[in-house]
């Protein structure tokens, strides 16, 4: 989106440039170099990691320790863990038996230009060694391996992210309530955004009340993510989201603009973005990240 985005006197542009590129290093030391054998699927693993995504779930990872008095080193293993998460979730979302995409990130899908087959192993892989890198944690006595671990497990499997993706199939070409178009955006969306910044509290060992806040804002957040998704792929360009738009209508996808409208979903967004901003309450202001963060989803044109 068009200017510099400062809130509050908060450097918005500054903190996701130094997060971005925090983060691109974290995941090139966390993943196998693209020449270790078999090298296919660690180029194609790298191909859709590094093809230029937001990397909007890190950030709020990061905020969130930051929040919490932690530093990001310490919520970095969560941050790239859950951008695994989320790049295989885009992979496996692209592939001909979901949403048949062609474009993502700005360029070819994994499956065009690797092949269904690898496409298919490789989010397989970026999903295990997910894992992998969250057990690099540090862990607290209040939130020791196991509680990070079914953390993320629980954020990905069948009752959340999955649950979502697989409604959101069932619900093609039909018209479903409002109510259960809620309930695909909490798991297919929410949930992972929600996990990464319950996750960014605990690598500080966030207080529970705090964690409870940071819950709170990351439902709301990632609620609003999913349908400001569903209003852009309605008002931009493909050259604009590097990815095909308007494939929701002609798809037939059960979308938040499909249900209530433009308009009404502008306010849902906008009262959500609301909501997420009053969770933040407990941190007294030492929040900045987040809510600095919470505004550019809202506002953000890709
Ligand atoms: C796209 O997520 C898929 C959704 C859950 C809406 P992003 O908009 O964060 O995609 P990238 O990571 O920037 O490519
Ligand atoms: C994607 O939702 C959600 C997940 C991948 C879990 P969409 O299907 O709306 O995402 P885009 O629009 O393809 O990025
Ligand atoms: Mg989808
Ligand atoms: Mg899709
Ligand atoms: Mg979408």
């Amino acid at each position: 989106m068009p200017g510099h985005h400062t809130t509050n006197g908060f450097d918005l542009d500054e903190f996701l440039a130094r997060a971005t590129q925090a983060v691109n290093r974290a995941l090139d030391r966390f993943l196998p170099p693209a020449t270790v054998r078999p090298a296919t699927i660690h180029k194609a693993m790298r191909y859709s990691l590094f093809a230029g995504g937001k990397r909007m779930r890190p950030a709020l990872c990061l905020a969130a320790a930051e929040a919490c008095g932690g530093s990001w080193a310490e919520a970095m293993p969560p941050a790239c863990a859950v951008e695994c998460i989320h790049t295989y979730s885009l992979i496996h979302d692209d592939l001909p038996a979901m949403d048949n995409d062609d474009y993502r990130r700005g360029k070819p899908t994994c499956h065009k230009v690797f092949g269904e087959g690898i496409a298919i192993l490789a989010g397989d892989a970026l999903l295990t060694h997910a894992f992998e890198i969250l057990a690099q944690s540090r862990g607290w006595p209040r939130y020791p391996h196991p509680r990070l671990v079914v953390e993320l497990a629980r954020a990905a499997g069948s009752l959340q992210l999955i649950a979502g993706q697989v409604e959101d199939l069932e619900a093609e070409g039909k018209k479903i309530s409002a109510s259960r178009l809620q309930y695909i955006h909490e798991r297919k969306t929410s949930a992972l955004l929600c996990c990464a910044v319950r996750l960014g509290g605990m690598s500080a060992n966030c207080t529970p009340r705090h964690l409870r806040a940071l819950t709170n804002f990351g439902y709301h957040v990632g609620l609003a993510f999913q349908v400001i998704d569903d209003i852009l792929d309605v008002t931009q360009t493909s050259e604009k989201l590097g990815k095909t738009a308007g494939k929701d209508t002609r798809a037939k996808k059960a979308t938040y603009p499909s249900i209530v409208g433009l308009e009404k979903s502008r306010q849902i967004a906008e009262s959500l973005t609301q909501r997420a901003f009053a969770a933040l309450k407990p941190f007294r202001g030492r929040a900045r990240a987040l809510e600095a963060l919470a505004t550019f989803l809202l506002q953000r044109d890709r």
